[in-house]
């Protein structure tokens, strides 16, 4: 027999979703309707960004960009000019060069901005200071984002004071800058069916990361081990890049929230907690899962992870319709301050707590944040001075969490150290709510049983 094993790896068959043409044409349409007669709007696309030497991180397009182009390529320009009659949508992109592509790979060129991505008219990028002036010109207000990228607001006002420089040749030159961040982010705010769908698959993959993670872990593998079968999950699915770096955290390392260095040892008799989501036709899935390294809970985690899991549930029946975004936050805080009295590692009763918020020695973070095309995704959570009320479309993450900090000398030493967070994706639907990652287990027995089965 050969001593050569062949790899066992099951190769399923990505599914083929992404937003359509038709789709990428209206939420222009719906942004150019907002917008101030007489009006342009500029929205650059992202660069690419050195690692080190002649290597560049994986390139990811701006999401506002992105939403309202679906043009991968880097160095782009999108233009909107509502009433132009020479077509209202101008994208400046690279130009087609034999000798790049075949370095860099394919680029779409000003024909195939206009035949594939909807444009009305395209230029090269490089012809940009010539042209974009000229767009400019006789259209009283900008919209553009200043402050978020200097070297690009740098051009923006370059091509505004080409313009000031003619005015004694009769140019008009632009009186107002308006952002234009407001409406396009309430746009993104509210998922179409489209983006529901990919939302929907991302979490799926994501879920069986998750599954594939607990199965797969025992004592004394590495962190990173455990997020290497996470990322080959995503990526044998179609979601190559995860949506933000994954934390795997085992013991103590739970209790550091933004922990990457995810190269520790698994120990056994310790939990860990891995926060990993894919990012799939760039929409995002959030999931954490904290389980035990060696497949059983010990009584003080049991007991502290019941009650991470009742706050999730506290704050899952809030969600609907009709309710404001800090209400499952309240019924987190809530759940997780009256479990923390009943262990005893608050002192007095649940009101005199609440009002001392004495749960953020414990739970320091809030319960969720909006999710889409960024994992922290776009959209006010306040109306006013009002919290926002909630309505169907929107995806929410619910991610409770207890970490008692390994030096807190206010709890009996056998708590300290220990760190949980369970999170899952939430779509708001007309009916309430609809959880987008339920496809990974999380009560104890559910855990403790998938977990004896794939020892
Ligand atoms: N993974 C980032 C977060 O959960 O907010
Ligand atoms: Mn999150
Ligand atoms: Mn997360």
């Amino acid at each position: 027999m050969s001593a050569i094993k062949k790899a066992k790896t099951k190769v399923i068959k990505p599914k083929k979703l992404a937003i359509s043409a038709a789709e990428f044409a209206r939420r222009r349409r719906d942004l150019m309707a907002c917008m101030e007669p007489n009006s342009i709007a500029i929205i650059p696309g992202a660069r690419e960004v050195r690692r080190n030497g002649d290597a560049e991180y994986a390139f990811r397009q701006d999401s506002d960009f992105y939403y309202l182009s679906g043009f991968p390529e880097p160095e782009a320009v999108a233009v909107l000019i509502p009433g132009r009659e020479h077509g209202e949508y101008v994208l400046f992109c690279r130009e087609k060069d034999a000798t790049r592509e075949l370095w860099t790979g394919y680029r779409a060129g000003q024909e195939g901005a206009c035949q594939n991505y909807g444009a009305d008219d395209a230029f090269p990028i490089g012809d940009i200071d010539e042209i974009l002036p000229g767009l400019i010109e006789g259209r009283e207000r900008v919209y553009y984002s200043l402050g978020k990228d200097s070297e690009f607001d740098r051009h923006v006002m370059e091509w505004v004071n080409t313009i000031r420089s003619k005015v004694r040749a009769g140019a008009i030159p632009p009186g107002e800058f308006l952002d234009l961040d407001h409406f396009l982010h309430e746009q993104r705010l509210i998922k179409s069916a489209g983006e529901q769908k990919i939302m929907r698959e991302a979490g799926k993959i994501s879920a069986r990361a998750h599954t594939r993670a607990m199965q797969i872990c025992h004592p004394g593998m590495r962190e990173f081990q455990l997020e290497a079968e996470i990322l080959h999950e995503f990526a044998m699915a179609g979601g190559r890049y995860p949506a933000y770096t994954s934390i795997v955290g085992g013991g103590e390392n739970a209790c550091v929230l933004h922990y990457t260095e995810n190269a520790a040892e698994l120990n056994d008799g310790d939990l860990v907690l891995i926060d990993a989501g894919c990012e799939l036709q760039h929409y995002a899935a959030d999931i954490t899962r904290t389980f035990p390294v060696n497949g059983k809970f010990s009584k003080e985690q049991r007991a502290l992870y019941e009650i991470v899991l009742a706050a999730q549930q506290a704050a899952f029946d809030t969600i609907k319709p009709g309710n404001h975004w800090n209400e499952p936050h309240d019924a987190a805080v809530k759940t997780i301050t009256q479990g923390l009295i009943d262990l005893k590692l608050l002192k007095g009763g649940l009101k005199k707590n609440l009002e001392k918020g004495a749960y953020q020695d414990f739970y320091m973070h809030r319960t969720g944040h909006w999710l889409g095309m960024d994992v922290h995704d776009v959209g006010d959570y306040k109306v006013g001075n009002e919290w926002r009320v909630l309505e169907a479309g929107m995806v929410l993450t619910v991610e409770p969490g207890i970490y008692v900090s390994p030096s807190n000398q206010d709890v009996p030493a056998r708590w300290r150290g220990i760190g949980i967070r369970i999170e899952d994706d939430v779509l708001v639907t007309k009916q309430g709510h609809d959880v987008l990652t339920d496809g990974v287990p999380k009560a104890v027995d559910e855990i403790e049983t998938l977990m004896a089965a794939s020892r």
